[in-house]
């Protein structure tokens, strides 16, 4: 018997679904605690090398509460923010601001300007009307380190949606542009700014690891031409996230233990080629992180059968805390939590209760027959759930727990109907 299942009951963190349900409710993000701080240690004790200094960001975007800032702080990690809310959020949690790396393509004056305020440890300019933005903003006898985003033009092949390097890309400036090269001259002139090197990210669930060594390669080899053509020596690259989790038996991920040494090594190797200074490598993942410690618990409702034989499962939950079906035609895998072990044979189309026909959770799995109450764990929700969640129709968002050696504990509350109307004014009012 695993050690996920005891008495026929999926357990996770050590804690029976029937349990957390019991205590927390439905629908419930469910994040293994300890699986989220070993894939943290992973990242600190293989993407070392020798001769290379080397730093990994979580990108907090996959998933962001106070009591994650705080397990990434604990665990060495730095953090990537992309707005003033996931700013403010890690502010909150104490996290260090010199360990914070601001992204974004369109950074508003006020968040550009929080940034300066909480002194954050770099900002990853996209664009010149940013740069000219941020240099108005910063005051007298400071200095903020910044890096470029750039886009590299490497093709990763994912979903359309979360590829992010194509050359018409909304995010940071082509390499391959001569006005890039321009930029870069401006940044070093300005006395206020630090010029710390490139960003680029290409892309998200990503399984082969060949396009993030031709990201590497083509990066260094822009760093290269722009130390032969300026003299600009870059000292860092930050390579953005982008590794592939596991889904569903179809999804491969390369094994990162044994990668991100190799990718090392190639960056090692092509700087010694191109006769460069081997930069600072970062790298920022963040579903490689959560994605696969995250299960969502819903209560099955009813099941209907339609003419044509389509089996459907309703659940308590829907598209409004799992987004990834409808948004991408993601895939899924599932399991009844407390008929773990009886035999799944039909195939059944989970489908969620808002008002929309796109509301399906998973289009097709294998399930022992559910009943009403039954408990319906979707796996590998811990990355872009929570935190691509929504309140369409109004649905309140669920509370998230963390489980860990048998125990539970409850890190974001269940949105409340108070919750729905907070901001809400009334006409008279
Ligand atoms: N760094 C940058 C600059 C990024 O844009 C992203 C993701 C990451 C790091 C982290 O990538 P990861 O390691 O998580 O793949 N909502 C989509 C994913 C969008 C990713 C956007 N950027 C999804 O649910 O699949």
């Amino acid at each position: 018997m695993s050690k996920n299942t005891i008495n026929n009951h999926l357990y996770i963190g050590g804690v029976s679904a029937f349990d957390l349900v019991r205590t927390y409710h439905t629908p419930l993000y469910v994040m293994d605690e300890s699986k989220i701080r070993s894939q943290c240690q992973m990242f600190k004790k293989h993407f070392v090398s020798d001769h290379i200094e080397t730093e990994t960001i979580y990108a907090s975007k996959a998933f962001l509460s106070l009591a994650m800032c705080e397990l990434v702080d604990s665990e060495g990690l730095s953090l990537d923010v992309v707005s003033g809310g996931e700013l403010y959020t890690a502010h909150q949690a104490g996290f260090p601001m010199h360990k914070i790396y601001f992204h974004g393509n369109n950074k508003s004056l006020e968040e550009l300007k929080l940034a300066i305020e909480y002194q954050v440890g770099t900002i990853v300019v996209d664009h010149r009307h940013e740069l000219l933005t941020l240099i108005n903003l910063i005051p007298k006898n400071q200095k903020i380190n910044v890096m470029l985003r750039v886009n590299p033009g490497i093709e990763a092949h994912t979903h359309e949606y979360i590829r992010t390097t194509h050359h018409d890309s909304k995010f940071g400036l082509s390499i391959y542009d001569e006005s890039t090269l321009d930029l870069i001259k401006e940044i070093n002139q300005y006395d206020s700014l630090i010029f710390k090197g490139f960003h680029s990210h290409i892309g998200s669930q990503i399984f082969e690891e060949q396009s993030f060594i031709e990201h590497a390669q083509t990066v260094l080899t822009y760093i290269s031409d722009v130390y032969l053509k300026t003299g600009i020596v870059v000292e860092e690259m930050n390579l953005g996230g982008g590794f592939g989790a596991k889904y569903t038996a179809e999804d491969k991920p390369f094994e990162l233990k044994f990668f991100l040494p190799t990718l090392l090594e190639h960056i090692g190797e092509t700087s010694k080629k191109l006769r460069i200074k081997v930069p600072k490598v970062f790298i920022e993942p963040g579903r490689s992180i959560v994605a696969e410690a995250g299960y969502t618990l819903y209560t099955v409702g009813g099941t209907k059968k339609t003419t044509s034989g389509k089996q459907y499962v309703f659940i308590d939950g829907s598209m409004a805390d799992h987004m990834r079906t409808a948004l991408y035609q993601a895939k899924y895998d599932a399991v009844i939590a407390n008929k773990l072990n009886d035999e799944a044979n039909t195939s059944y189309t989970v489908a969620g209760k808002a008002c929309e026909s796109g509301d399906i959770i998973i289009k097709d799995v294998k399930l022992p027959k559910p009943e009403a109450n039954d408990i319906l764990a979707v796996k590998t929700t811990g990355a872009y759930h929570y935190s691509m969640s929504s309140n369409y129709n109004r649905l309140t968002r669920p509370a998230v727990v963390f489980v860990k050696d048998g125990k539970s504990k409850l890190i974001v509350q269940r949105e409340t109907y108070q919750d729905l109307i907070r901001n809400d004014l009334k006409l008279e009012d």
